[in-house]
């Protein structure tokens, strides 16, 4: 007879540790489904960060016999829906890598739910501020449109904004999901899937669209996500940090106990149900500010424009999270500062380790 629990996909990873804690120090037993992916974990060992009251089971969400052997022993009440290839510029040129395991996996994961009869009560699914892509824009004149992306001529020529406009923070009860990655349309995937197959066998589902997240436990070998880590790792070795474009383009940055919490409110506030909400910390920071707060702690020399672009990367993202104050009753705490502080003790430790 399985046992009930609550499944967390991906869950040995960056956010998936952080939650561990406090989910294990809960009633039901806490499972995490992960393949230990190498390009987040280099030496492909359980994470020390990961709760050990966790039951851990190495497994792919893609792979069917991974949900047999799991779901012949665990009955998920609950589920975080983690598990994804989460690198934006990576799934422009690896388009097949992120749709298998960001809309395959999720629905692997639900076939086997419905050939077992399990409904879980509650799905959480992290979803992304990529879904918005470039989001909506108002022009001086008051009038909002939607820029779509911006195209190589006007990068190449250094016209970084869409010209006599400005970005409006994102906001999930307004602004519509367009996303210009692929990584993007696989998270609106997720969510599209997610809420459709919960329709049909009751489940709830909450939807956390989560800003970029940084803090200690931040994979350090994986080249294709974390810039806060990549900016702590040059500054500590002295470099001065380049910056694309202007280095003005901004980032909503938000601490990794702030959207643990959030993901935990997500999962049990009763009121939640069918929400999707904005996760961060509702303020823009360009990246040079970023880059000059890492500078400033270890005396790096000043970061310098260096004159690069990509194709693809969006000119701001930053968020309003009056919708998650109001219905997880959840607000960010954790200041740049305080934030980047705890980011470069933690590497400083890491790297002394
Ligand atoms: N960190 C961010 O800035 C951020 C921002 C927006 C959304 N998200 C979303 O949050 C979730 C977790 O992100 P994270 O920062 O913890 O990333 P992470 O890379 O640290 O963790 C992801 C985990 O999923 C596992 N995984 C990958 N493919 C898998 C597969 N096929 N089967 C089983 N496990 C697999 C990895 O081994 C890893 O432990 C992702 O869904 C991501 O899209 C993260």
């Amino acid at each position: 007879m399985a046992r009930d629990c609550i499944l967390v996909t991906g869950g040995a990873g960056f956010i998936g540790c952080a939650i561990s804690h406090d989910l294990t120090a809960g009633e039901l037993p806490v499972v995490v489904v992960d393949n230990l992916h190498p390009q987040v974990h280099a030496t492909r060992q359980r994470p020390e960060a990961l709760s050990r009251h966790v039951h851990f089971i190495e497994g792919d969400v893609c792979d069917e016999s991974v949900w047999g052997c799991v779901l012949d022993e665990w009955s998920p009440r609950k589920v975080v829906h983690l598990a994804a290839e989460t690198g934006t510029g990576q799934s422009l040129t690896e388009a097949s890598r992120h749709g298998l395991v960001n809309v395959i996996g999720t629905t692997r994961m639900l076939d086997a739910f419905a050939a077992r009869q399990i409904a879980p009560e509650r799905f959480v699914l992290t979803s992304s501020r990529a879904v918005y892509g470039e989001g909506e824009w108002e022009r001086g004149d008051g009038g909002r449109y939607y820029p779509g992306q911006r195209s190589m001529t006007m990068l190449d020529a250094g016209q970084w904004d869409f010209e006599g406009a400005h970005a409006l923070p994102f906001d999930a009860r307004r602004t519509q999901p367009r996303p210009t990655s692929v990584y993007g349309a696989t998270k609106l995937a997720q969510e599209h899937l997610l809420s459709a197959w919960a329709l049909s066998f009751g489940s709830e589902v909450v939807v956390v669209r989560l800003q970029n997240v940084y803090g200690p436990g931040q994979s350090l070998n994986n080249p294709y996500t974390g810039i806060a880590s990549l900016f702590t790792r040059m500054a500590k070795a002295g470099q001065s940090i380049p910056l694309y474009e202007d280095g003005l383009m901004r980032r909503d940055f938000i601490f990794i106990d702030d959207v643990a919490s959030a993901v935990l409110q997500a999962l049990s506030v009763p009121g939640a149900s069918g929400g999707t909400f904005d996760i961060g910390t509702g303020l823009g920071t360009t990246i040079g500010d970023l880059a000059a707060t890492i500078a400033d702690h270890y005396g790096a020399p000043s970061p310098h424009v260096c004159g690069k672009y990509r194709n693809g990367d969006v000119r701001h993202a930053s968020c309003n999270t009056e919708s998650a104050r109001v219905a997880l009753d959840w607000e960010s705490r954790i200041s740049m500062s305080n934030g980047v502080g705890q980011l470069c003790t933690w590497i400083d430790k890491e790297m002394e380790g």
